[in-house]
């Protein structure tokens, strides 16, 4: 455990964004975490998972704590499930390749998500009809005030679309230190009706998939729609799908009745934000070395040398078009600093 000063960031964040961290501190255990809350507690934190879910576009005048936890850990198991505890600091698509090794299934869908494990509860992470909130039991957190461990079971946190309670009421109050997963060992539910999945499975003759085969469906989707960000800095999504209500939403539906959408409830619909940013004319636009993927239009690339605050002006910029042209917010799901 050593203080560092004047860190660069760009290696700790998926945009590649050279900023500088004015203290950074490595823990690699739950007890040197606590330590370091407690002698450094006069300090403004800020704490960093994998990196994957933020843009940031100043230094950092703070002690930035990189949560480096590691270890899988079998919690129980019968012939049925396994319930496996994980700590923070795993990267998550390692976690989801070992559960595939080890025929363990529900998490095949969030295959190649950046980011770790313990930043995935934060936003509900999702893909391809699955949220980390249905194999999720719970997580151990470290209240930065007062150094104690709490256990956060489903209800407690309060998951949404990208959403739970770690980003709302409760945001920058907890470290989250390891998560529980429940998993099955046999009779995995599969989740197919994705539209790509299928395409891919019936292309690779996959007639009654395994949760391998799954898996490497999504991640062939995946490489094919979004930037790898260790060759292309990026972090995944950049704006979330909106929700509107009825009334935005028939109104919309006159104007643009090709649009793709998806009724959420009666009363509430998505409208997916790359669909509204391509019509915008953003689709593979590049102003300096900030652009808007070829690919897909929801996520914003970091091309070289960009800075944090060059990427976030062109979000500015395809927020306030958006806004203009189709009269729907779009609000970034990335956590901007
Ligand atoms: N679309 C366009 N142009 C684009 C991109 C998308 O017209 O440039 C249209 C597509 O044709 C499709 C619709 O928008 O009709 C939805 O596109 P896609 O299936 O690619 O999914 P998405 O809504 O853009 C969401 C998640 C992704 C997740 C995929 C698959 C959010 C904010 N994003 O994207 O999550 O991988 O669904 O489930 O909900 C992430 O959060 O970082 C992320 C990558």
């Amino acid at each position: 455990m050593h203080l560092e000063e004047y860190t660069s960031l760009k290696h700790h964040n998926s945009f590649g964004i050279a900023a500088k961290a004015r203290y950074f501190i490595e823990v690699t255990s739950v007890s040197e975490l606590i330590e370091v809350l407690k002698i450094h507690g006069d300090k403004t934190l800020f704490v960093l998972g994998g990196g994957s879910n933020m843009l940031l576009t100043k230094d950092i005048d703070a002690l930035v704590l990189h949560i480096n936890l590691k270890g899988i850990e079998v919690v129980t198991e019968d012939e049925d499930r396994i319930t496996l505890k994980v700590m923070a600091g795993e990267n998550w698509h390692d976690f989801v390749m070992y559960c595939i090794s080890h025929n363990y299934g529900g998490v095949e869908n969030l295959s190649l998500i950046p980011g770790n494990v313990g930043t995935a509860p934060i936003q509900n992470i999702g893909a391809y009809g699955v949220e980390l909130k249905d194999v999720f039991q719970s997580c151990t957190a470290v209240e930065v005030a007062t150094g104690e461990i709490k256990i956060f079971d489903k209800a407690a946190c309060a998951f949404g679309y990208r959403d739970s309670i770690f980003k709302t009421t409760l945001k920058g109050n907890y470290i989250i230190t390891s998560v529980t997963f429940s998993l099955t060992k046999r009779d995995h539910l599969l989740h197919t009706s994705y539209g790509a999945i299928k395409e891919v499975l019936a292309e690779n003759n996959s007639t009654d998939p395994t949760i391998a085969d799954v898996s490497e469906a999504v991640i062939a989707i995946r490489r094919s729609k979004l930037p790898d960000p260790k060759i292309l800095g990026n972090s995944g999504s950049f704006f979330k799908n909106p929700i509107v209500d009825s009334e935005t939403f028939k109104k919309f539906r006159l104007a643009f009745p090709e649009a793709p959408f998806y009724e959420v409830s009666p009363t509430q619909f998505k409208i997916p934000a790359g669909w509204l940013i391509e019509k915008a004319g953003f689709k593979g636009k590049r102003y300096g070395d900030a652009g808007v993927h070829e690919h897909q239009a929801l996520v914003l690339v970091n091309h070289g040398d960009a800075t944090g605050h060059e990427i976030w002006e062109l979000a500015l910029k395809i927020q306030r078009e958006v806004k203009q042209k189709f009269g729907i917010y779009i609000e970034p799901e990335v956590n901007v600093f």
